[in-house]
């Protein structure tokens, strides 16, 4: 980490504190609620943090935007570009968007300062098919809905994620703190 210089002639800390925390996996894997169960954990710690839930992103910044290959990376790019301004600013954004497309992923990563951390929620398909939380799988079966993730258009889990959760061997506290661990351990949950 190396200290950068701002407009006004002074230094940021290393990273200001802020960092991005991008969760991926497959629609129902669990990716909101472990989300929300780390932002209360490291807001408990006096980080400022920001959630980017993937459902709330495209009712406002990707509103208009479907399913396609294309859409789905122009979704992650303006997700990724929010949340790289944010934690350069000294905020935890914390974003939970499928984001299914390595490539996608990685140049996001690309786009933050080396303050990124990516989380594979790896709840396997017949878990979450079998939750169906929104009803949205059984009508990915039929081909209501196309382009599933998972069922009719791909997921690339990551190859090395700084952090793996299976949420279905776990409780929600017990996924987050695998998360909480990793931070602990590499010196960045607390600001
Ligand atoms: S992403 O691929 O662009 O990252 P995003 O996380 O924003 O996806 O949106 C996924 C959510 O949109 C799912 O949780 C689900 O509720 C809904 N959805 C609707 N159609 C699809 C689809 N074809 N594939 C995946 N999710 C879909």
């Amino acid at each position: 980490m190396t200290e950068r210089p701002t407009a006004a002639g002074g230094t940021f800390e290393p990273w200001d504190h802020g960092f991005s925390l991008w969760f991926t996996g497959l629609s129902g894997a669990g990716k909101s609620t472990v989300a929300n169960e780390v932002a209360a954990a490291l807001r408990g710690r006096g980080h400022r943090v920001e959630i980017l839930d993937g459902d709330e992103v495209r009712e406002h910044l990707s509103r208009g935007l479907g399913f396609s290959k294309a859409d789905r990376d122009i979704n992650v790019d303006r997700i990724g570009w929010v949340a790289s301004v944010l934690a350069r600013n000294g905020v935890v954004a914390i974003t939970a968007a499928i984001s299914p497309y390595r490539d996608t992923r990685d140049a996001v990563r690309a786009m933050h300062d080396g303050n990124f951390v990516e989380i594979h929620v790896a709840t396997p398909l017949e878990v979450c098919e079998e939750r169906d939380v929104k009803g949205l799988y059984a009508k990915a079966r039929t081909g209501e809905i196309p382009e599933f993730t998972g069922v009719s258009d791909p997921y690339e889990a990551p190859l090395a994620p700084e952090v793996v959760v299976p949420t279905h061997d776990r409780t929600v506290a017990e996924s987050a703190a695998l998360v909480l661990e990793y931070l602990d351990s590499v010196g960045l949950s607390a600001p």
